[in-house]
């Protein structure tokens, strides 16, 4: 029986192989701050109420002008396509058909046009700013021409935190094949027709357009010689005067952080730490929403992501102050576990939830929740 994410992460880790469910379910170095996002979600209690009308509970909202359904967006994760064929494509149908944002990331399977061809709809595109730069001007371009309706800009990866279970899975660059990993991928013959000898194989955005480069190996070794340690504020800007539509800022997690980010001209922050794959260490992102929503003190919507797991977890972040909220995992196992029909399950699992917790906190409307839901921390 799916009842619940976890349930969807447990099919996930029978489906797929070992490596690509540890890439999505692990964190970079000892994993605390991964642990850590979870965990200070839980700490969280609610304030239970009683005896006040909740026959009619809404959870439907906007976020940068866009109706949703609920406060909830899909968030970037690159390689989506291979724990599902056409992961991407899936992702975004499913997202479109429920009415939340879904946001496609530059090292996805599927590329912009593919995605925007089979879906239909707009949708948000995530990159990073590359050493190329020129590269990063042709993503805008192709972003625009696909009219996608929000740019998301990560902003805590200038360098890769070392992730230990992708090393010991030979997630590396060049890949390592042990005896392991190939009894292991042997196991999962399911997969290996589907992903492996899908028609979408590589990275989407990248195949084509980088001169040299052909094939998943090039590209990942390209990729990794553009991670850029020089980026700053400043190229911010350069990307903001580029890109005419909304712009939103992913990896805030500092107060003062989050005024250079308003400064720059965000439309949106993403109070994230990229879910504890980034800085190990850094605090958990929903103890430091309270801060970065004070310091942005309603001049753009902040966003929220890591560790969501569950509509109660969406109820806590707007209850400290986000205006909705981002799943990288959630979607991932969901998209592993069913294709489309789990991330659509997975999305049902979580608008309940929410709605029940709004009724039983008493809160009959996205507009009124706030601190008042929380009785504070265990
Ligand atoms: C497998 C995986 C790949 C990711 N790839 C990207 C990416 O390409 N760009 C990006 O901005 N964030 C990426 N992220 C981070 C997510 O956008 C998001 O911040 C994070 O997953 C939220 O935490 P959660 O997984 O606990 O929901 C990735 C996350 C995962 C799990």
């Amino acid at each position: 029986m799916i009842l619940s994410i976890d349930d969807l992460r447990d099919l996930a880790k029978r489906r797929i192989p070992r490596a690509i469910f540890d890439y999505a379910d692990g964190g970079s170095y000892r994993e605390l701050t991964l642990r850590a996002n979870a965990a200070d979600l839980d700490a969280i209690s609610f304030r239970q109420r009683v005896m006040v009308d909740v026959s009619a509970v809404s959870v439907a909202t906007t976020v940068l002008g866009g109706a949703l359904s609920m406060p909830l967006a899909i968030a970037p994760t690159g390689l989506s396509g291979l724990f599902h064929a056409d992961g991407e494509i899936l992702g975004a149908r499913a997202a479109a058909a429920f009415g939340i944002p879904f946001c496609l990331s530059t090292m996805s399977i599927c590329s912009i046009e593919d995605v925007r061809t089979a879906t239909g709809q707009p949708f948000w595109f995530q990159q990073y700013l590359m050493r190329d730069r020129g590269f990063n001007q042709a993503l805008i371009e192709r972003a625009l021409a696909a009219q996608c309706s929000a740019l998301m800009l990560t902003l805590d990866l200038p360098l890769l935190g070392e992730r230990h279970r992708d090393a010991r899975n030979g997630l590396n660059i060049p890949p390592r094949l042990s005896l392991r990993n190939v009894w292991d991928v042997a196991t999962k013959p399911a997969w290996v027709r589907k992903v492996m000898f899908g028609k979408r194989r590589t990275f989407g955005n990248l195949a084509g357009h980088i001169p040299g480069a052909t094939g998943m190996l090039n590209l990942a070794e390209w990729t990794h010689s553009q991670f850029d340690a020089s980026v700053n504020w400043r190229d911010v800007e350069w990307v903001r005067s580029r890109w005419p539509g909304r712009l939103i800022l992913k990896g805030v997690l500092d107060a003062e952080d989050a005024r250079f980010a308003l400064a720059a001209g965000a439309d949106a922050v993403v109070v994230s730490n990229h879910g504890g794959r980034q800085l190990d260490g850094a605090p958990s992102s929903i103890s430091v929403l309270p801060e970065v929503v004070g310091a942005i003190d309603g001049r753009c919507e902040v966003l929220f992501d890591g560790g969501i797991r569950s509509g109660q977890d969406i109820a806590k972040a707007l209850a400290l102050g986000a205006r909705a909220g981002l799943i990288g995992k959630s979607y991932l196992f969901a998209l592993a576990a069913a294709g489309e029909a789990g991330v659509t399950r997975a999305l049902e699992i979580m608008r309940n939830e929410l709605r029940v917790t709004f009724a039983l906190t008493g809160t009959t409307s996205v507009a009124a929740a706030g601190r008042h839901m929380l009785k504070g921390l265990k």
